[in-house]
């Protein structure tokens, strides 16, 4: 079978690499559009931009593909499975009018609502000046209390601030609604949310739109410095253990949070298949939904698939044909972790071009999986950095502390000019005075 891939990052390499190490029967010839310098390892990549829809379809259609997997939202967001049913192709994710669950936070809300599934309380602005009012009316407490802004649209991870004040929550919102942080149609409307207090957990399925398969329960890092310090990323790390969800709150999630959202999903005709992702608060009175993503995230995508023993590509073509019924998934016991290695001014101004030492004894380390995000090759065959995030080092073990070292001795053999990454993966805090609690540590 003819099968693609969509996407260009450490999430669509292990992508990849799972799909192709799990053929099972007739072997795969996997393309991957646009793909990276790690990708063309394991697949064909084609230079087609991840949102040009028609030309990925025509591509689809030329090339006789049997099955198409999506690895990010823009692609999803940008009607890519619309496109490709119509043209009578095999997709393994959602519709447009689905995806908008990760598209606009506004809908997810309203969603949410409808559905009873439990979230923190939020209101909804049109403009910064009903954003002061609604601030100051003191929905959410006084000057003092704490209140999450966030852009309604997709913001590629900058359109959320955990505002300590109510002073700094007008802020947010002037730069959501008019400073130009997010595109203006992502940040015309913001919500205003009640700051809940917890750890957070991402639980992740596959869901064929009837039934569904849980994943083991991930954690990530989004902020760039240790103790969850500085700037956002698109994630700094993750990992998957026993400890991330315990029995009685993964239970809870499941049925307070997972199967209205599904039932909802249905009742409402969205047709969700693919992956959904419940971000989750894991708050004193139970899980809390914070959002919904569509897809996989990474880093979380390389610390779960490493985990997986069954095919893959049957899960996605299961998910597609609405047969995920019939599967039986399973899983490896051990732990996992991924550790990303940043370039030098990750993330406002990553640098790029520097050459990258260590790649090949870095994967003698036991278990060891090295997926490339930003990565390209010179002529002459070296590999050069080509993002801000630069690789993901994975690793497997029986408990997360082992995972853990495996990933930071094979990080150690490699190097490039301005390499950096946190040495805390795995050592999570509460989210309330996160700073303190690290310290005391
Ligand atoms: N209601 C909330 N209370 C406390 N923290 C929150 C809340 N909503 C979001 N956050 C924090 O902000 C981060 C990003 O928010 P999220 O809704 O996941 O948006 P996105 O991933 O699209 O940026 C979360 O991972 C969490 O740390
Ligand atoms: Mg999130």
């Amino acid at each position: 079978m003819n099968v693609l891939v969509i996407g260009s990052g450490g999430r669509e390499h292990a992508l990849c690499r799972t799909l192709q190490s799990s053929a099972r029967g007739e072997p795969l010839r996997l393309f991957c559009a646009p793909g990276n310098a790690g990708i063309e390892e394991v697949a064909e990549c084609v230079a087609l931009s991840a949102t040009d829809v028609s030309a990925l379809a025509d591509f689809a259609v030329r090339e006789r593909i049997g099955l198409t997997v999506v690895g990010g939202e823009a692609p999803l967001d940008a009607g890519l499975v619309d496109e490709f049913e119509r043209r009578g192709l095999l997709v393994a994710g959602p519709p447009r009018a689905a995806a908008r669950l990760e598209s606009s936070k506004v809908f997810a809300k309203d969603f949410m609502l409808r559905h009873g599934v439990p979230t923190a309380r939020h209101r909804v602005a049109a403009s910064v000046a009903e954003a002061r009012e609604i601030l100051r009316g003191g929905v959410f407490g006084g000057e003092d209390t704490s209140v999450v802004v966030k852009a309604d649209g997709l913001a590629a991870g900058k359109g959320v601030v955990v505002a300590r004040s109510r002073a700094e929550a007008e802020r947010a919102v002037e730069e959501l609604m008019e400073g130009g942080r997010v595109g203006s149609e992502a940040g015309r409307r913001v919500l205003l949310e009640e700051a809940l207090e917890g750890r957070e957990a991402s639980l992740l399925l596959w869901t064929d739109g009837r039934d569904y398969v849980l994943m083991p329960p991930a954690r990530d890092h989004k902020r760039v410095g240790e103790g969850d310090t500085g700037p956002n990323t698109g994630g700094m790390g993750a990992i998957t253990a026993h400890g991330v969800l315990d029995e009685e709150t993964l239970a809870r999630a499941v049925n307070e949070i997972v199967e209205p959202t599904l039932r909802g999903a249905r009742d409402e005709g969205l047709n969700f298949r693919g992956v959904l992702f419940v971000g989750l608060m894991l708050t004193a009175e139970g899980p809390r939904a914070l959002e919904y993503n569509v897809r996989f995230g990474d880093p979380e995508a390389q610390a779960i698939l490493v985990r997986l023993r069954s095919s893959l590509a049957e899960i996605f073509e299961a998910v597609a044909t609405r047969r995920l019924g019939e599967l039986n998934v399973t899983w490896s016991d051990d732990a996992s972790a991924c550790v990303v290695l940043a370039a030098r001014g990750y993330p406002e101004c990553p640098e790029t071009g520097a050459r990258i030492h260590g790649l090949g004894e870095a994967t003698l380390v036991p278990s060891a999986q090295i997926f490339h995000a930003g990565t390209s090759r010179t002529p002459d065959g070296s590999l050069l950095t080509a993002g801000g995030r630069v690789l993901g080092i994975t690793a497997t073990a029986p408990t997360l502390g082992q995972a853990l070292e495996r990933c930071y001795a094979s990080a150690a053999r490699i190097s490039w000019d301005g390499m950096h990454y946190r040495r805390d993966i795995g050592r999570f805090t509460e989210n309330s005075r996160q700073q303190e609690h690290y310290r005391e540590q």
